[in-house]
């Protein structure tokens, strides 16, 4: 059987809360060997935590401060989370397998971009700190994001992933090559009608793609505009196979070792 892992999924979310064991078990019968849960505030963080340890080896929580939910309680929040990320660090087994998601978003608040660059380089710091990989959002943010990362482009060992990307070959290539020990988060918008981005995923190596859900959000074509779940994930791998040429199984063999070694040092 094809097997995959579904790198971002916020399994913890409210639309989950009555059948996320119902889901959790489509998406094994469907091939799924990991679910890896970025949250998005303390709140969810704590929540993720909570879910994953039900299911260890399967589910994987992230930690972060999501660019949308940067208010004026960050620091507080910040503060907490790394507490809870300290502490993980020094435990026999650490839970938290990347800081994520972070980043910036100036799409629907513009009103706290400065403080939105302040939290993504504390956690840019956490990153480098605690030698986790990223998982990072950017929507309308521009430049802001590369001038935020340059600082610690040297720093973040373990890279990390640019997710949800649905951007152009130049800007694929330009996110890749500054940043080599990152990859590209392919999800739903591949499987969109009218998108460019299997265009794009033509001309990227398959070495620097990871898949994702982003569920319960952006649900691939046949699903479109339903509750997004990891057990969706195949409907991307055809549409990727199919973009770049080559089998669904070898989409789904080397997107899967792509995420070990990104997420677990496994090679
Ligand atoms: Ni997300």
């Amino acid at each position: 059987m094809m097997t995959f892992i579904d790198t971002h999924t916020h399994l913890y979310d409210d639309d989950f809360d009555t059948d996320v064991a119902d889901v959790i078990a489509r998406a094994m019968e469907a091939g799924a060997t990991k679910m890896l849960v970025p949250p998005t505030d303390l709140r969810s963080t704590q929540k993720a935590l909570a879910l994953c340890q039900q299911f260890p080896d399967l589910l994987h929580p992230m930690i972060g401060l999501h660019p949308e939910d940067v208010g004026n309680d960050y620091h507080a929040q910040l503060e907490t989370m790394e507490q809870m990320l300290a502490a993980d660090h020094k435990s026999d087994n650490p839970q938290f397998v990347a800081v994520g998601e972070v980043g910036l978003d100036y799409y629907w608040d513009k009103s706290h971009k400065k403080e939105q660059r302040d939290a993504f380089s504390s956690q840019l710091e956490w990153a480098a700190r605690y030698r986790l990989p990223l998982m990072i959002h950017s929507r309308n943010a521009g430049n802001d994001l590369l001038e935020c990362m340059r600082p610690w482009q040297h720093k973040l060992e373990r890279g990390g992933v640019f997710h949800c990307f649905s951007g152009s070959i130049e800007t694929a290539n330009q996110l890749l090559n500054y940043h080599p020990r990152f990859y590209l988060g392919i999800g739903g918008v591949l499987t969109f009608k009218n998108s460019n981005l299997p265009l794009t995923v033509k001309h990227i190596p398959l070495e620097r793609i990871v898949l994702e859900t982003d569920s319960p959000y952006m649900a691939p074509t046949p699903m479109r505009g339903r509750r997004n779940e990891p057990a969706y994930i195949p409907y991307i791998i055809n549409r990727l196979a199919e973009a770049k040429g080559i089998t669904p199984e070898e989409v789904a063999a080397v997107t899967t070792r792509n995420a070990m070694q990104l997420f677990f040092g496994i090679h």
